[in-house]
């Protein structure tokens, strides 16, 4: 018996050649909608004669097209399942489980008279289905159909008639070609994109590619055609009304390179587009086209010329709701987010996205990495044994994804790059679909990040590389663990790019700096991709109703990789974490740098000056606007353009601080940000004198009646020194806090650690070592126990030292505090000495207050608006900011560190009446937290509707804490950005 699951073959039937993506007006007929739906668990279970014309399917559920049908709420209809590297199934290769659930579709519909062109075609077109399709018309079958994001077009001419028809598709969820799906993703079975009739005339335009070329030296535009028609179709018209150009070809003879004359070219930064119909006397095709050249010229990668940097993202297809469904309105505002972020590259990660992405990505301005459909990574836990990738048998499936990838996205002037796919390792059909790409597409490069050595492919690309690797491969040196030795010295001559690097999980990635530095200064380097742009949470209910952001695990799976889907700059919902706009401001183009009376302003845009920017000076003394004034800059060109400005001198007004910011902002509406859209700024302190410690006052007298101690307005335990309240506020405190919920980058370590080997000596490899999470949990960092030293009372004062060690340990940390009345303000001058024998790195050194729930609103006089870190600190300026309490914190899939500020000067909560203020300490001021939940709390829930009600708010001053890094799938935080154990010191002030 033929088993279609096990069969290699790419797909049979009425298959017929992939052609472009490219509108005509010829008729269509869109089949989405509500569908006839029935689910097995087996195929053996499967309704027999499903196909047939007659099948009573009256008795089957429904399901609206297009859809996963596991993400229809139906528990009946299996569920989704998470898995990054691991294949969810035996590997036993082709053969996949016998629970292989099974979605039976039936569609009955009618076909208008006159649909089916008189001696023409009608192609069934599907767009994507995961992950084997067997398609039947009228009883019939007429195609199965694999490689699940791929489009695939049926000859259905025969089966076709006037009237009532009826489409059969049995879709099973696993099939040999799983195998080749293995993305670190959610296994999604369904028909998730488009089912659609389209009648072909007889004698109609079947495929184009026009090749838009744009001359960098006369600034002219050149269009290669290449038309598929049969001999009927001529002549056949190019016309580009913008241009006032029609070209009209004979025959097919005529095809050849037409000259446009000037146009303005395309590029990610001025997309510019032409309206181009093809047409002759049956069809008129319309698509835009963008001029532009892509060429590598030895270790440049060139755009018109001018050296390609790609600031980019991974994108995958994903919605919480529907999963890889396309939704055209959301993808639009996604990409818009993304320009607003100065994102400028996507990589369609890891298979091609929906074909209108591109239309976006063309109209909206993207460099896009355009990714076949293809990952096997599973096989790498047996070294890569058996992989598909180099075994003949999958040649013609290799093919056939490399063929129907390409030609469906030819004519983007968004695609400057082709991969053959991700980690899928390398081999002889890997090597075929690079050669059958190069052969086909003479012009763009091709990419395949598993090929280390470069052997088939024209850009040398690295995921999650370290700078330091990233410069020895710059000089031609070191070695990549899976290359052969010796290899960067020929890599050095070629492009380089991380096709992935800092990983966007949870409270993170920090160290984004470095890179750009890397970037800026390495020739061979282009940027690279975040991996990634989104969280793939699906909405899921508890049984009482709260709504959460289900990762792997939450379905049952019997293998999962838990939080790893949920690793994006953007949350589930679409929110922007933090990291998204520090990403803006680290990869700005428009590079500003003010340093007092001097503005340099540099444009690294690829193309455009700076004549669509104003740039605004404000000082602000103490957080508080003094004056504004908008500068004459000269218009600075692109690609390295700079130029400096003088500025007045500021002000310099007695005590406090002043600081000066100058931003470039949109000066009109652009299509994706509206006027005043910030692209860049830059600070600079330029004026500070601390308001000098005269007290004019004698402070008050501590008493001390009974179990009762006060100080002005505070009170103590006398038996603790702790603070009981302060103006009659329940405020309480402080304890040494030394521990974080941690984040995903401090609990994971398949990457190596540089708290035992530094970075730049081991050439960016550290050394192999347990997670931060787990040292500090041996440290004991998470269970301090205090021992009340003394408490002394003075006139004036309290005395207090507490001793902080955690069980079993010899190691401790003295804090002692000391509480005064100076005038009406009390104050708190801190120490924390930590003994000897302390080793590795502490997540924070804080005081820890309690204070009531719900403090409302928070104003401070810090750093802001988002939450900020040492190696995360780029899109923090210091000003005044105001917050919701419960906003401050950011709400990642998995509650974790969130909402520290550096820089803290002033803390009020106007609602408690309470204002805190810190003071410098040979130059540093503490950060700050202010959350619901303490750090147990929040490291014990696994996402955030688990999170308990809170009785407290928990406000942390830290006068130091450990730096993000990206370990959870990159390099660990740098030494600069680490905390080692030290002393501390604090110098705060309490008012109402
Ligand atoms: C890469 C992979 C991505 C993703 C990422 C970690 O190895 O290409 O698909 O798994 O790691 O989130």
């Amino acid at each position: 018996m033929r088993n279609e699951i096990t069969s290699f073959s790419p797909g049979s039937g009425r298959r017929v050649s992939p052609r472009a993506h490219v509108a005509s007006d010829a008729s269509s007929m869109d089949l989405c909608g509500a569908w006839q739906f029935h689910f097995s668990k087996r195929p053996d279970l499967a309704p027999r004669d499903a196909a047939a014309m007659d099948f009573d399917d009256s008795g089957w559920d429904s399901i609206v097209l297009p859809a996963h049908w596991v993400l229809q709420g139906r528990d009946d209809w299996g569920k989704p399942a998470y898995t990054n590297v691991a294949y969810p199934f035996p590997v036993d290769v082709p053969n996949v489980p016998d629970e292989n659930p099974t979605g039976d579709h039936r569609l009955t519909f009618d076909v208008p008279e006159g649909f089916i062109p008189e001696g023409g075609r009608v192609l069934l077109r599907f767009g994507g289905v995961e992950s084997l399709c067997i398609a039947s018309l009228n009883g019939v079958e007429v195609g199965v159909i694999r490689g699940s994001r791929l489009a695939q077009e049926l000859d259905v001419t025969a089966e076709l008639h006037p009237g009532s028809n009826v489409l059969h598709l049995r879709v099973h969820q696993w099939s040999a070609h799983s195998y080749l799906e293995d993305q670190d993703q959610w296994w999604l079975p369904g028909v998730f994109r488009e089912v659609k009739l389209l009648a072909r005339p007889a004698s109609g335009i079947d495929d184009l590619w026009l090749r838009a070329d744009f001359n960098p030296h006369t600034g002219e535009g050149i269009i290669i055609p290449e038309l598929v028609a049969d001999v009927g179709a001529w002549p056949i018209t190019i016309s580009v009304p913008a241009l006032d150009l029609a070209v009209t070809l004979a025959s097919p003879e005529d095809m050849g390179p037409i000259n446009m004359g000037a146009v303005d070219p395309w590029s990610a930064d001025r997309p510019t587009l032409y309206d181009v119909e093809v047409s002759n006397a049956v069809e008129t095709r319309s698509l835009r086209v963008g001029f532009r050249r892509v060429e590598i010229v030895g270790h440049e990668w060139l755009v018109n010329g001018t050296k390609l940097r790609l600031r980019g993202v991974n994108r995958h297809e994903f919605d919480p709701e529907h999963g890889r469904v396309f939704n055209r309105e959301r993808a639009r505002e996604g990409l818009m987010l993304m320009k607003q972020h100065n994102i400028n590259a996507l990589r369609t990660a890891h298979y091609p996205s929906h074909p209108e992405l591109l239309e976006l990505a063309d109209e909206l301005g993207f460099w896009v990495i355009d990714e076949c459909d293809l990952e096997t990574h599973g096989f790498v836990y047996d070294d890569w044994e058996d992989n598909p990738t180099d075994d003949i048998r999958w040649r013609d499936a290799y093919l056939d994804r490399v063929e129907r990838f390409f030609e469906r996205d030819k004519n983007h002037p968004s695609v400057i790059c082709w991969s053959l796919g991700n980690e899928a390792g390398t081999g002889s059909n890997s090597e075929a679909m690079a050669a059958w790409l190069h052969r086909r597409d003479p012009e763009r490069p091709v990419h395949y990040e598993p090929d280390y050595d470069g052997t088939h492919t024209d850009v040398v690309s690295r995921m999650y590389a370290t700078v330091e690797e990233m410069a020895d491969m710059s000089r031609g040196t070191g070695t990549h663990e899976f290359g052969t030795p010796g290899r960067n010295a020929v890599l050095a001559n070629r492009p380089m790019i991380l096709c992935e690097y800092a990983h966007a999980m949870g409270n993170g990635a920090g160290g984004l700096s470095v890179y750009e530095e890397a970037f800026d200064s390495l020739p061979q380097w282009h940027g690279g991709f975040v991996w990634e742009w989104r969280d793939h949470g699906l909405v899921q209910h508890t049984a009482d109703g709260a709504m959460f952001n289900a990762y792997g695990g939450d379905f049952g799976e019997e293998v999962h990789d838990g939080s790893f889907v949920c690793d994006g700059m953007v949350l589930s919902d679409g929110t922007p974490t933090p990291m998204l706009a520090e990403f803006a401001a680290v990869a700005s183009p428009i590079k500003l740098t003010v340093t007092g009376t001097l503005l340099r302003v540099e444009n690294r845009r690829h193309d455009g000056d700076t004549s669509d920017l104003r740039f605004i000076c404000v000082d602000e003394h103490d957080g508080h606007v003094v004056s504004q004034e908008e500068l004459k800059v000269a218009h600075v060109g692109p690609a390295g353009g700079v130029v400096e400005v003088e500025l007045p001198e500021p002000a310099s007004p007695g005590q406090g601080e002043s600081w000066r910011t100058v931003r470039a902002e949109l000066a009109h509406d652009a299509g994706w940000a509206a006027e005043g859209h910030v692209l860049a700024w830059s600070q600079v302190r330029t004026h500070a004198v601390a308001a000098p410690r005269l007290w004019t006052r004698p402070g008050a007298r501590t008493t001390s009646v009974g179990e009762q101690l006060s100080l002005g307005p505070a009170t103590f335990d006398p038996h603790t020194g702790e603070l009981r309240s302060l103006h009659g506020l329940g405020l309480t405190g402080p304890r040494l806090d030394m521990w974080r919920a941690p984040t995903e980058n401090d609990s994971l370590s398949d990457f190596r650690s540089y708290v035992d080997v530094e970075p730049t000596a081991s050439r960016g490899r550290g050394a192999p070592g347990p997670s931060l999470a787990a040292q500090w949990r041996a440290a004991g960092l998470d269970r301090l126990q205090r021992r009340v030293l003394a408490v002394d009372i003075c006139s004036d004062a309290v005395r207090v030292l507490h001793r902080f060690a955690p069980a079993a340990s010899r190691r401790s940390i003295l804090l002692e505090l000391v509480w005064r009345m100076r005038g009406d303000t009390l104050t708190l001058a801190a120490d924390a000495q930590p003994s000897t024998g302390w080793s590795g790195t502490w997540p924070r050194i804080g005081l820890h207050f309690l204070l009531p729930a719900d403090v409302g609103q928070v104003d401070w006089f810090g750093t802001g608006p988002r939450e900020n870190y040492p190696d995360s600190r780029r899109a923090a300026r210091v000003g005044r900011f105001s917050s919701a309490a419960e906003d401050l914190v950011v709400n990642y899939a998995v509650p974790q560190e969130s909402g520290h500020r550096e820089g803290l000067r002033e803390l009020v909560l106007q609602g408690m009446g309470l204002r805190v203020m810190a003071d410098e300490i040979a130059g540093t001021l503490p950060g700050f937290q202010l959350r619901a939940h303490n750090a147990h709390d929040a490291a014990a829930a696994a996402h955030p509707h688990e999170l308990p009600r809170s009785l407290n708010t928990h406000l942390v001053i830290d006068a130091a804490v450990h730096g993000l890094g990206s370990r959870s799938c990159g390099p660990d935080v740098r030494p600069e950005h680490q905390l080692r154990p030290s002393a501390a010191q604090w110098s705060l002030r309490f008012g109402a």
